[in-house]
Order: structure tokens, then C-alpha cells, then sequence
């Protein structure tokens, strides 16, 4: 595995890969990996002959207060990670390479509506950073298609939304959740989790299964169920800032009649922020 650190030696290590016409899959993580981002590697490799994997704490994606300075990082074991996997490069910008006049002085790339919902009511800058930097991720290393994870199936839709309106020439695939034996959806924020907030984190996800086995049950009051949910995770010792039912292809909120939703949520354990969310298809 190659190990790029700045935009130019990658431009050079690309241009072969890009002349001959390989296909080029690419999975953006802001590192730390564990078992979730594993999966999406794995899911490149299957298919495209070349991956790229490129590890970058993007600062315009955290807001005031947020663990932008702390966020987890062990690269060491990230490179071996990758490297076992059989990624191709590892690209490794610094914040000049990828905001190069500073990153409060940058064009920004806004996905109107998916940034303003849920999450982005929660973290009003948050989308914005995100779509910014995948938007440049994608100039510097033009794959063929990218691999996100389903966990933060917002993130996912914006991100299709951006590619679909800026005609990028990019495909995005998404990967399932992987979880732990308890349900708890890996994140890298898991480690931030006390001994007895890791006991209680699982009932998130066991929250959202209650709501899909609700929904698909027939119950068709999605607002009455959300807030039943909602009470459920503040019983349990978490501060909720929502659950909700979506349509899933945008996250409007359904018609009746709308048979393919997404049950998401976003709770806090101390000062730990979980999000998850969970299928729901009703025959
Ligand atoms: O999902 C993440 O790890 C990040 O939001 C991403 C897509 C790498 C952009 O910084």
C-alpha cells in the first residue's frame, strides 16, 4: 500500500491508474477504523481492481464544542488495517492540502434541504462540511464510485443528492451497519462510552427495532410511536434529540400510504452523542 500525504504525489500516483483506465473506488473515513469501516474497504476491493482509502479529520464538519481536537486517532493501526485489506493507497492530506487558503476562507458545498433536517437541525454547520470536503476528496482522487456506510444514512443521501446535482461522474454504494454482539452500531465515538453508558448504549438500536416491529406491525401513527420511543431512551438514562420516521429515499416526512421508510435517531449517554438507524418496509 502506497501512503500519500499530499495533493500532488497523490495527482502522480493517480494519473497512471486514471490513463489506464482502471476503475477506482474510494472510501473517505476520518480514521480510527474499526469493523464498520473494514466492511466498506471490503466492499471496494470486491469491486474495482484499484481502492483508495483516505483518512482526513475534516474541521468544517465539527461545530463550536465538538470533539474536533480530540477526535480519536491511531494510525498505526489504521495503515496496518487498510494494508491487510489490500488497499491500494492511503491518502493522508493535511488540512492545507484540502483547505489551502484556510478552512474558514473555502468555497463551500451546500446540499439545500437534506443539510437542514434532523442531524442538521442538531449540528447546523455539520452537512455543509461534510458535502465541502467529500466534494473535494472527490476532485483530488476522481474515483469511479465511493463506499459509505448506512449508519449515517443521512450523510449517505446528501451525499447522492450532491453528486446528482453537481453531474459528478462518481457512483456511491452503500454498505449495511455493522454492529457489535448487542446491536450497538460501531462508530468510532463508541470508545468516548463509560463502562456503564456501554452497558446502556444497545438499547438505542433496540429502541429502533421496537419502532420497525411497530410500523410493519400496522401502526400507523408514526408521531404517537416516535415519542414512545423517545420516552423509552430517557427512561433507559439517554437525552434524545430525536427520533423520527422518514421516507427513505429523502427523508420527507411520509404520506400515508409510503411503504419504505428509515426510523433514525440521535441520543446522548453523557457527553457521548449515538445516532443509528433502521430499515422499515411495510408489505
Ligand atoms: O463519515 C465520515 O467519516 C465523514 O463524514 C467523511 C465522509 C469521511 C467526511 O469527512
Amino acid at each position: 500500500m502506497d501512503v500519500i500525504r499530499n495533493t500532488e504525489a497523490l495527482r502522480q500516483r493517480l494519473h497512471r491508474v486514471h490513463n489506464r483506465g482502471d476503475r477506482l473506488a474510494f472510501v473517505p473515513t476520518m480514521g480510527n477504523l474499526h469493523a464498520g469501516h473494514a466492511q466498506l474497504v471490503r466492499h471496494a476491493r470486491s469491486i474495482a481492481p484499484v481502492v483508495v482509502a483516505s483518512i482526513f479529520v475534516n474541521p468544517l464538519q465539527f461545530g463550536d464544542g465538538e470533539d474536533y481536537a480530540s477526535y480519536p486517532s491511531t494510525l498505526e493501526a489504521d495503515r496496518e488495517l487498510l494494508d491487510d485489506l489490500d488497499t491500494d493507497v492511503l491518502f493522508l492530506p493535511g488540512v492545507e492540502d484540502i483547505y489551502p487558503g484556510g478552512s474558514e476562507h473555502t468555497a463551500t458545498v451546500v446540499v439545500p434541504g437534506l443539510n437542514a433536517i434532523l442531524e442538521g437541525e442538531h449540528r447546523p454547520t455539520h452537512f455543509d462540511g461534510v458535502s465541502t470536503v467529500v466534494a473535494k476528496l472527490f476532485g483530488l482522487v476522481q474515483p469511479d464510485i465511493a463506499v459509505f456506510g448506512e449508519k449515517d444514512y443521512q450523510q449517505l443521501l446528501l451525499i447522492r443528492q450532491m453528486v446528482a446535482d453537481l453531474c459528478m461522474p462518481v457512483d456511491i454504494e452503500a454498505v449495511a451497519t455493522v454492529r457489535e454482539a448487542d446491536g450497538l452500531a460501531m462508530s468510532s465515538r463508541n470508545s468516548y462510552l463509560g463502562a456503564n453508558e456501554r452497558a446502556v448504549a444497545a438499547q438505542l438500536y433496540q429502541t429502533l427495532l421496537d419502532v420497525k416491529m411497530l410500523v410493519e406491525s400496522g401502526e400507523a401513527d408514526y408521531t404517537g410511536v416516535a415519542a414512545a420511543a423517545r420516552q423509552q431512551l430517557e427512561e433507559a438514562g439517554f437525552v434524545a434529540d430525536y427520533v423520527s420516521i422518514r421516507r427513505a429515499a429523502d427523508l420527507a416526512v411520509p404520506a400515508p400510504g409510503e411503504r419504505v421508510l428509515r426510523a433514525l435517531a440521535a441520543a446522548r449517554l453523557g457527553t457521548t452523542r449515538l445516532i443509528d438507524n433502521i430499515e422499515i418496509s411495510i408489505s
